[in-house]
């Protein structure tokens, strides 16, 4: 019998930061297992690599971060490293960043620190591979002859720990109010889904899918909530409704982070099915922060089975139709604000990347609910 694995033991060691170079692969790895960037890995893990192309885990360095790493020192590999040990943690893509902002060749697609959080920085360390045991529960042998010398196999890679290194801050880092400003592992543990035993992977990474799909993917976050209209009722002239978000589906707060920003919201139409002025009345959930993250401004995000209730009333207005409810996400609410402070004050080098970065964070709106109910003038008959 093996003792049972430990896994703060592995993870402390597995994500020590910064991480060490990988060093020299073994002799006989052909130069494809020796290689650490993505596609190659992808020559021969097909699926993960098509699934993780698309994931954000793929663009974590986007102009965004780019943008300001390029106005700070080539060789402030410091300053570098608090941000890139979440965003691009390999020791070798510490060192392509520091080729690149020295050549100002950033943001040209070139590097390995480009590639953001890559394949081997889960799962490569000192060449080794580590990942989980098979789906049917095996572990490889030192007679399989595996590519790469096959892996050491870890339970971590299944449990919500692994994610917390990047999506936790500890204790003493930076808080808000009395909150830290990442705490979705701690949301999560204090969750009935800890205690059901559904980690992040179970919600994040179904059937093992490369996909992370969180904030910016409709489907994900509809997923997340259960959204109700409250059918209109018309009192002495005045359209009451409500429309009800609840929190049934995500593992953790509503949105997690302080950067998204939801907004529900009702208003009367005309006949065109336009809003009509001054009909609308909304309640934005989120952490909504300072820019300068000097203060909480509020906070009404919804924790596990939380619920938040819009309750509209305004007079009916002559030429309604009907009433709209609606709820729309801004993924990137903070960054929008962000960004453009940062180009107020200017840039710098990264300039041009802050403004890509603005554009993108401005098309990543989208509406999770839509619903129409139609307005009868005069007294509703009981
Ligand atoms: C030449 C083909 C090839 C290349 C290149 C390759 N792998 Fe593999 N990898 C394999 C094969 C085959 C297995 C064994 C699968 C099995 O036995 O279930 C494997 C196993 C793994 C596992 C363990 C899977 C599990 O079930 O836990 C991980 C993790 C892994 N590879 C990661 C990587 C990464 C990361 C890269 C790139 C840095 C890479 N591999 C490059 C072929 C390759
Ligand atoms: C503890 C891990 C961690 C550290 C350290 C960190 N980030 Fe992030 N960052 C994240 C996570 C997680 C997200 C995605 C969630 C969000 O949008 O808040 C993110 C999102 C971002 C985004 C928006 C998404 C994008 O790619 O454009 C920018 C910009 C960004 N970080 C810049 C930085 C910069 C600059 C630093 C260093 C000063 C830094 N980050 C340090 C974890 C980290
Ligand atoms: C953010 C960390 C992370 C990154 C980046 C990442 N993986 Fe994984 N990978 C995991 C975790 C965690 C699991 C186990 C999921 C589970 O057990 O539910 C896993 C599982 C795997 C498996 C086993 C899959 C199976 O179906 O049994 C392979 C193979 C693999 N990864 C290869 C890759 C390759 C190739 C890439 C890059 C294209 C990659 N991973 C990127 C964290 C990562
Ligand atoms: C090495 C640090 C690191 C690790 C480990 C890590 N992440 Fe991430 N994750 C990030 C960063 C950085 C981003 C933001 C990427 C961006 O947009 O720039 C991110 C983004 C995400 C998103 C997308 C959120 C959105 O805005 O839609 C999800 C979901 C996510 N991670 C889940 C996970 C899960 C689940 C795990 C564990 C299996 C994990 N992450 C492990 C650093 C990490
Ligand atoms: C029960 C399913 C479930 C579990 C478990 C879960 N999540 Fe999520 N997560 C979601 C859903 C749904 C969303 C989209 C709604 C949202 O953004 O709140 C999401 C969003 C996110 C985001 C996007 C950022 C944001 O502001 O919301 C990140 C990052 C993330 N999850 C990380 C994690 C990590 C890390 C864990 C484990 C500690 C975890 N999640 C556990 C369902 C889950």
């Amino acid at each position: 019998m093996t003792p049972p694995e430990n896994i703060t033991e592995f993870l402390t060691k597995h994500w020590r930061s910064p991480l060490a170079a990988q060093g020299v692969a073994p002799a006989h790895f052909t130069s494809q297992e020796a290689a650490l960037d993505p596609a190659s890995c992808g020559a021969c893990h097909v699926q993960q690599y098509e699934d993780w192309r698309g994931a954000l885990h793929a663009k974590a360095m986007g102009p965004g971060v780019l943008g300001q790493l390029l106005n700070m020192d080539a060789q402030a590999r410091d300053e570098h490293q608090a941000c890139i040990r979440c965003h691009a943690p390999l020791a070798e893509q510490a060192d392509s960043l520091v080729a690149a902002i020295s050549q100002t060749k950033i943001g040209k697609g070139v590097g390995l620190h480009e590639q953001g959080l890559v394949c081997a920085a889960c799962h490569v360390r000192g060449h080794q591979r580590f990942g989980p045991p098979r789906r049917d529960g095996s572990v490889p042998k030192p007679e399989d002859k595996l590519p790469h010398d096959g892996w050491q196999a870890s339970a971590a890679f299944a449990d919500s720990r692994f994610c917390a290194g990047c999506h936790q801050f500890e204790k003493d880092d930076f808080a808000l109010n009395g909150k830290l400003l990442e705490n979705t592992y701690a949301e999560w543990q204090a969750s009935r889904y800890a205690s059901e035993g559904r980690h992040c992977q179970s919600c994040h990474m179904p059937d093992r899918r490369h996909l992370w799909r969180g904030i910016h993917g409709r489907e994900m976050v509809r997923s997340g909530v259960t959204i109700t209209a409250v059918a209109p009722r018309i009192e002495m002239g005045a359209v009451l409704a409500g429309l009800t978000l609840r929190n049934s589906g995500t593992g953790h707060h509503f949105p997690t982070y302080v950067t998204p920003r939801v907004v529900a919201e009702i208003f009367q139409a005309g006949a065109d099915g336009k809003a009509i002025a001054g009909t609308r009345q909304e309640h934005v959930i989120a952490r909504e922060v300072a820019l300068d993250l000097s203060r909480e401004v509020a906070d009404t995000r919804l924790a596990v089975d939380e619920e938040a209730r819009l309750d509209y009333r305004r007079p009916l207005d002559a030429r309604a139709r009907s009433l709209a409810y609606r709820v729309r996400v801004e993924p990137d609410a903070f960054y929008t604000g962000f960004y453009r402070s940062l180009l107020t004050g200017g840039a710098g080098n990264g300039e041009k990347l802050i403004r890509q970065a603005l554009a993108d964070s401005l098309a990543s709106h989208f509406t999770i609910f839509e619903e129409s109910q139609p307005l009868q003038h005069g007294e509703a008959k009981r």
